[in-house]
This record gives structure tokens, sequence and C-alpha cells, in this order.
């Protein structure tokens, strides 16, 4: 890796640790105005600083996150289907790669879609995407997006994740799975995983953890963080398992006192003073 490309994967990774907490905003690209995502400006805010970096497109990125923040910037560039649409494989690249430059993005991002009708496509807007990011040293991060009728199993994860760090990813998105060590075992670049749907948020902390015991180097995590009642709250705990390697109990113990706390407040404001 050359200077420029090392240092804007270094924001992405922490390269002390090799872990790292990326938050999710993305999913109006295909989804719409998700629950609790309405208002991306107000659902981001209280969680930009608490985020190692921010994963989203280029509109919700200029609308509603002032340029004077710190927090690097994963940039989404694959898109054109939605939910009510065609295909949801049937992405392409949405931002060239000068915009993604002006926007000062760390990494860029791009769904692929293996065993999908658009399988081909996805693939050659990643290949192409890796070549662009290698000329202007900016990493890409590969979303491995399963279609409804895809298992999501270490054999076809393992799959998705292969080829997309053999088609020059240099960081892979994934679920979770059993025998997830294999998915990760088979991928020579660090894998992460998406929360995926909101779950409880003992549940989703279980989850972090067995997904960090099985390798993998963090999450890029979403619903689960912004859908919670206490999404600071949340994203502590999730951040205290992945940078602290603290248990799952003491993490949901984190999450009930901090939301405690937050409720204490709301209901004695003289209590902040
Ligand atoms: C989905 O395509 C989006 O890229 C999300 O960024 C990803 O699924 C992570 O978000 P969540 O944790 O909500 O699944």
């Amino acid at each position: 890796m050359d200077w420029g490309m090392k240092n804007r994967f270094s924001r992405i990774i922490k390269p002390d640790s090799g872990r790292c907490v990326m938050l999710a905003v993305d999913h109006g690209y295909f989804l719409g105005p998700t629950e609790r995502l309405e208002n991306p400006r107000e659902t981001i805010r209280p969680l930009l600083n608490l985020a190692d970096s921010l994963m989203l497109t280029r509109g919700v990125l200029r609308s509603s996150v002032s340029a004077e923040s710190n927090t690097p910037i994963v940039l989404r560039v694959s898109g054109g289907s939605s939910i009510v649409g065609e295909d949801l494989s049937k992405e392409t690249i949405i931002t060239s790669i000068e915009e993604a430059i002006r926007l000062n993005a760390s990494c860029l991002a791009l769904s692929i879609f293996v065993g999908s009708k658009y399988e081909y496509q996805t693939l050659k807007n990643l290949s192409k995407l890796v070549n662009e990011g290698e000329k202007y040293g900016i990493p890409v991060l590969a979303v491995t997006a399963v279609g409804k009728e895809m298992a999501r199993d270490a054999r076809y994860l393992g799959l998705a994740c292969r080829i997309a760090a053999e088609l020059g990813a240099h960081v892979v998105k994934t679920y979770h799975c059993l025998d997830f060590r294999k998915v990760v075992d088979g991928c020579p670049v660090p894998v992460i995983i998406a929360g995926g749907k909101k779950l409880a948020e003992r549940e989703a902390l279980q989850l972090t953890s067995d997904a960090l015991r099985d390798g993998a180097s963090g999450v890029d995590m979403g619903r689960n963080i912004w859908q919670s009642d206490n999404p600071v709250a949340m994203i502590n705990a999730v951040r205290a398992i992945v940078h602290e390697n603290i248990t799952v109990n003491q993490a949901y113990d984190l999450y009930l006192n901090m939301s405690k706390m937050k409720s204490a407040m709301r209901k004695s404001p003289s209590a902040r003073t």
C-alpha cells in the first residue's frame, strides 16, 4: 500500500487494534426514509463523535453532516435500484472518484450481489472502483449484499467475501453466520459485519461479541444502533466490546446504566448541572 492508501485505511481500521466501529446510515439509498433515519441529521448528530467512521451517500453527507466534522467518511458509491424496483442487484457506480476526493472520503463502499441476476455487473463495478481507488490511494469496502433467495451461510458468504478480496477490495462487509471463522479464514482482507435487522439490545451485543470472537475486525452497524431507544448508550456498549474487549454482560450493563442516566436526566433537567 502506498502512503495515501495506508493513511486512509488506518482511519477506517485502527492500526493498533485492527478493529473498527463504522456507523452505517446509508440505508436510504434504496430504502428511502427508513424508521428512525427519516431525518438523517437528527439521527447522526449525537452519534457522530462516537463512531470511528461514518458510512453514507454523498447526498446525506452534504445535507446532514457538518463539514467541520473529523469523523472519517466511508462513501457509498453504488446504487441505482430501490426496494420497489425491478431488482435490488441492478446497481451501478453513482458517484465519481473526483467527487469522492472533493468530499474527502477515506474509503469507498460498493455492494456486490454474488449469485444474483446482476452479479457480473456488480463485480465489474467493484473492479472498476478498485482501479479508480488505487489511482488515488482510496481503499474500497465491498458490501456482500444478499439477495432474498440467497442463504446467509458460511459457504455462500465465504464465496462472496473471497471474490470481493480477489477483485481487490481492501475490506469486506458481510453477515455473521454459523462457522463464520471459515468466512474470515478464506478472506485475505479484514472482514467486518453488518448488524442487520433490529434485535433486542442484548442480542445485538452478543452478535458483536460472537463476530469478534470468530475473527471479524469490527462492525459496520446501523439499525441496531439508531433504531435502539438509546442509540448513544448502544454505540458506547458496542464500542466497549470492539475496543475494550468487555464481555456481553458488561456491555449490556453499560447500555442499561447509560440508558437509566439519560432517562433520569430527562425527568430532572436540573440534574445536568
Ligand atoms: C445495506 O445495504 C447497508 O449498506 C447497511 O450499511 C448495512 O446493512 C449495515 O447496516 P445494518 O447494521 O443496519 O444492517
